[in-house]
């Protein structure tokens, strides 16, 4: 069956290892199509979404291998520039190849990107700064193509900040003929690790982590080695598991630096943290009341993608709350999963309004996105009794075998 099986109620003791980022390793990937050789990109996540992009990747004729958790991307012979549509169609990132297959090949068509449903994600913003560049895109109903004989550096002047869109112009821009300038470009540390990917392999780009990105096309890009960094979102949702069972873990190699926000919100939350110089202790249950509710906001503010995993910390606190969603408009839906398992959520607009004392029984839900799913399991650790989360699918979309990690740290659960 496609579940996960869970025995609520136990606190947690262990430690775990951080997998890579699935938000770096899937614009680095695609920016292998930029450089022609073999490029080696190390502490690449062995879940569904790499193994989709590979799969894009050799359906237009890159030669890969995996070693352990080494993926070697040959990218000398392109042959094609059309894509699966079930690969495409099955998440966002597929996007990414576009601004790196224009930059190489000049021509693409391709389905438009599918990925978590969380609300409209729609590509305006893409094809508009890409057109900017010279790209002609012609839109059909289900798919589009996109040609140009030669991507023109331009100053791109964006009207909301997106990591997708930021990702595409720099790949697109780092091969382009002059410079490209992106403001307000996203600040995610996964964008500083794609700009350093493209710098190693002989990109030139300045202002990487900063809100203005000054790209100088260069003729050229080689093939390079590159280290993964691990994904603050994993080692986020595992701090979440924490906190909502009790207990104390260790998560080796968890980013401390690239979590502040999350980190502050946990230590409010009555949590006791500790940064290490190779991961992140924690320890404590939440139980305090967050005064001010939490709100998302683009880095170095608190990631949406985490956002349904503090929902379920707050919810398990015993506290009332709020959460305020800025980012994606339809990223509550879990809440009534959890109102299912007992919690008593209302929504009203942007805000999610958590009311305390009611503890969390387990039942049977449904996952129906990446990180609802793993706030589902994470929510049924706390609860009473066995609980199954079904869909397990689209969690194994961005986690390595989630119940083997959650295992390491002393929770029984299981695959169902
Ligand atoms: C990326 C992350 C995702 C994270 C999100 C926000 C990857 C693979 N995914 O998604 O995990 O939740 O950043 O941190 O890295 N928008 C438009 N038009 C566009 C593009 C975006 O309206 O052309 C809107 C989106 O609908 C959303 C907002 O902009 O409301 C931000 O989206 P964006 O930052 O682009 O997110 P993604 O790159 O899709």
């Amino acid at each position: 069956m496609d579940a996960v099986r869970i025995y609520g109620g136990k606190s947690l003791s262990g430690q775990t290892k951080i997998q890579g980022s699935k938000n770096a390793s899937l614009p680095i990937l695609a920016a292998t199509l930029l450089t022609d050789g073999i490029c080696e990109i190390e502490n690449c996540p062995d879940i569904a979404d790499v193994y989709h992009m590979l799969r894009l990747l050799r359906s237009l004729g890159c030669q890969i291998e995996r070693r352990g958790d080494v993926i070697r991307v040959d990218t000398t012979r392109l042959s094609e520039c059309d894509m699966p549509a079930d690969s495409v169609g099955v998440m966002r990132s597929s996007i990414m190849l576009l601004g790196a297959l224009l930059a190489r090949t000049g021509e693409v068509s391709m389905e438009y990107p599918g990925g978590c449903v969380i609300g409209k994600r729609p590509i305006d913003l893409h094809l508009y700064a890409l057109r900017r560049m010279g790209v002609e895109i012609e839109e059909g109903e289900t798919a589009f193509c996109a040609k140009a004989s030669r991507l023109v550096g331009t100053v791109q002047e964006l009207p909301f900040v997106s990591v997708g869109v930021t990702e595409n112009l720099i790949l697109a821009a780092v091969l382009a003929s002059g410079e490209t300038v992106i403001h307000p470009a996203a600040r995610e540390p996964e964008i500083q690790a794609l700009c350093e990917f493209l710098i190693c392999a002989g990109a030139k780009i300045a202002g990487a982590g900063t809100d203005r990105l000054v790209i100088e096309g260069v003729e050229k890009l080689h093939p390079t080695r590159f280290r993964v960094p691990a994904d603050r979102i994993v080692a986020g949702t595992y701090l979440t598991a924490c906190l909502c069972a009790g207990g104390r873990v260790f998560l080796q190699d968890a980013p401390c630096a690239h979590m502040e926000s999350v980190i502050a919100c946990a230590e409010r939350f009555g949590a006791r943290l500790g940064r290490e110089t190779d991961g992140l202790l924690v320890e404590g249950r939440a139980d305090r009341r967050l005064e001010g509710g939490l709100t998302t906001a683009v880095y170095p503010g608190f990631p949406t993608d985490l956002q349904s995993l503090f929902m379920v910390v707050m919810a398990v606190s015993g506290q009332d709350g709020f959460i305020e969603e800025d980012v994606f408009e339809n990223r509550f839906r879990i809440v009534p999963e959890l109102v299912k398992m007992g919690a008593c959520i209302q929504i009203a607009g942007t805000k999610a309004y958590i009311r305390g004392g009611h503890s969390l029984h387990n039942t049977i839900v449904e996952a129906q996105e990446l990180r609802g799913g793993a706030a589902l399991v994470v929510a049924a650790l706390a609860a009473e009794g066995t609980g199954i989360v079904k869909n397990r699918h689209f969690i194994d979309r961005g986690y390595e075998d989630i119940t083997l990690r959650l295992r390491e740290l002393g929770a029984a659960v299981e695959l169902a």
